[in-house]
């Protein structure tokens, strides 16, 4: 599977948004981090906020909430491509299975999240049904934290049972531990800082592109 880079809206400029994502259309996915202030401290934005949003690229909503099944509806109206709750949210398996399906009847696919100090144990109920894997690099709710590499080994790991199964990886990823994070078997990258922190959005998308060559 080729690598995909997956900008983070949460560090853009929000007053700009839609020239913000215009300078991120070379990437392959985006990213929406919605933060409900209970799952997470911190609270972002709804689907409002995509609702007049020009893009090409494929949406992949990382639902950072406590309740994901009272958010998907509004996200799968936008066309998302991707939703994704998280193990630590929804523990119970059938309701796993449940918002799964549902995500899926949407027509869109469905990966769950794990924090950084949450076994994969956590997801063997599931991991073989999701669609993606998504490993939090850093705490989840706030953009620009530091990359965390205790969690490489979780991604070693489920990349040696599972060669097939995308898996994404989420925080404090710039073109150092981007490398670090394909190594280790890493496909999908999330960036938020690195990308819309740097003068030139297209650029820094490129080198993070090159972590995968
Ligand atoms: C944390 C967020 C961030 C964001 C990426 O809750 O999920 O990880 O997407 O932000 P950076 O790349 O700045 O860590």
């Amino acid at each position: 599977m080729s690598l995909l880079i997956t900008p983070s809206i949460l560090s853009a400029d929000l007053t700009h948004l839609q020239e913000e994502v215009d300078f991120v259309r070379s990437a392959d996915w985006l990213q929406v981090d919605v933060m409900d202030g209970h799952f997470v401290k911190n609270i972002s934005f709804g689907a409002p906020v995509l609702k007049n949003l020009r893009t090409s690229l494929p949406l992949d909503i990382h639902l950072m909430v406590s309740n994901p099944a009272d958010r998907i509806d509004e996200f799968l109206k936008l066309g998302a491509k991707n939703i994704t709750f998280h193990a630590e949210a929804v523990t119970d398996t059938a309701a796993r299975q449940n918002l799964m399906e549902r995500i899926r009847a949407g027509g869109a696919n469905v990966g769950i999240a794990l924090n950084p100090g949450t076994s994969p144990i956590a997801i063997d109920d599931i991991v073989e049904e999701v669609d993606l894997v998504l490993i939090m690099s850093v705490e989840p709710g706030f953009g620009g934290q530091s990359f965390l590499p205790s969690v490489l080994k979780k991604v070693t790991a489920l990349r040696k049972k599972f060669p097939e199964l995308m898996i994404q990886m989420d925080g404090g990823i710039d073109d150092v531990t981007a490398q670090e994070c394909v190594k280790a078997g890493a496909d999908n990258l999330v960036s938020g800082s690195y990308i819309f922190q740097s003068a030139n959005r297209a650029a820094a998308i490129k080198n993070l592109r090159a972590a995968g060559q």
